[in-house]
């Protein structure tokens, strides 16, 4: 069997779930390629044509797919087009990401015929607080490419639509999660929640080294940011993604989160990408 058309879905802050779905979709090598970024409030989602194959890329939010994410897939239509799901996250865990956007796109009409979870740099991952820095690094891309290619394969062995196998993403394997880290993070995340410790809402602008060149603007995915006003962030807007904060040329943006160095303390243990097909 053959897929000409292949759509490559993509929500992504800080650019790592784009690197993933682009590394993959070049081991599938398709004739024909939609690439549908909908990181930015711009352009509608286009339905996917039966018999096509989407791959969607997604960041991992509290263990679950990005809100955001979930909310600009609420268009998505795919009746009888087949699906890869991709959780992308922070080297600490996905819980039940993956399961999530398999319930939605299922629920669309896809057949999901492949899913993997990638590592890439925590958003919050600064000089100071490292956690995961460079990923998805050259390794991760060529098992990504390779990845594609396997699912290309997949496609080809199978005689028509009826055999292309769908899976259980409950079956991809899990990581190794080394268990005192994880039980220090839980505890510390708790005992903040008991004691009210308010996390910021935002990141903050040093207003000496913002330029105004409108980058963070350009870069926020909704809007929480307005132009002539860069110092400031709409609070119920903003979803802490770290656009702004990387993607500033003049470092004039920092987000000063205490999750940062409990996350590049207790998880520097090196996660691998786990792929099922
Ligand atoms: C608000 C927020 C919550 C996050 N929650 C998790 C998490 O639960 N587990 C994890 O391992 N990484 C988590 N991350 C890290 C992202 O999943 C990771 O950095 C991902 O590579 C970002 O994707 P993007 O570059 O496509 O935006 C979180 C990041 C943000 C901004």
């Amino acid at each position: 069997m053959k897929i000409d058309k292949v759509h490559l879905i993509t929500f992504s802050p800080t650019h790592t779930s784009k690197q993933v779905g682009e590394a993959i979709v070049q081991g599938l090598t398709p004739e024909n390629l939609l690439v549908q970024d909908i990181t930015l409030p711009t352009g509608e989602l286009q339905p996917v044509e039966t018999g096509a194959l989407t791959v969607i890329t997604v960041p991992v939010y509290g263990g679950k797919v990005a809100p955001l994410a979930m909310k600009r897939l609420e268009a998505l239509q795919g009746a009888g087009s087949f699906a890869v799901l991709v959780a992308v996250y922070g080297n600490r865990a996905y819980e039940k990401a993956l399961q999530e956007l398999d319930a939605k796109v299922s629920q669309c009409g896809f057949k999901v015929i492949a899913a993997a979870t990638f590592v890439g740099e925590h958003s919050y991952s600064t000089a100071d607080t490292p956690i995961a820095v460079g990923r998805p690094d050259a390794d991760d891309l060529a098992f990504a490419t390779d990845f594609g290619k396997k699912i290309a394969q997949k496609v080809s062995d199978a005689a028509d639509e009826e055999h292309l196998y769908g899976v259980d993403v409950l079956r991809i394997p899990r990581p190794k999660q080394p268990i005192w880290p994880m039980l220090k993070f839980v505890r510390q995340v708790l005992k903040w929640k008991k004691q009210g410790t308010p996390l910021p809402r935002t990141p903050q602008t040093d207003a000496d080294l913002c330029k105004h060149c409108g980058l963070c603007v350009k870069s926020c995915p909704n809007a929480a940011i307005v132009a002539g006003d860069e110092c400031n962030t709409v609070a119920e807007r903003c979803i802490r993604c770290c656009a702004c904060v990387k993607f500033c040329p003049h470092k004039a943006r920092t987000y000063n989160t205490p999750f940062a160095p409990l996350l590049s303390n207790n998880f520097k243990k090196r996660k691998e990408n786990k792929i099922l097909l």
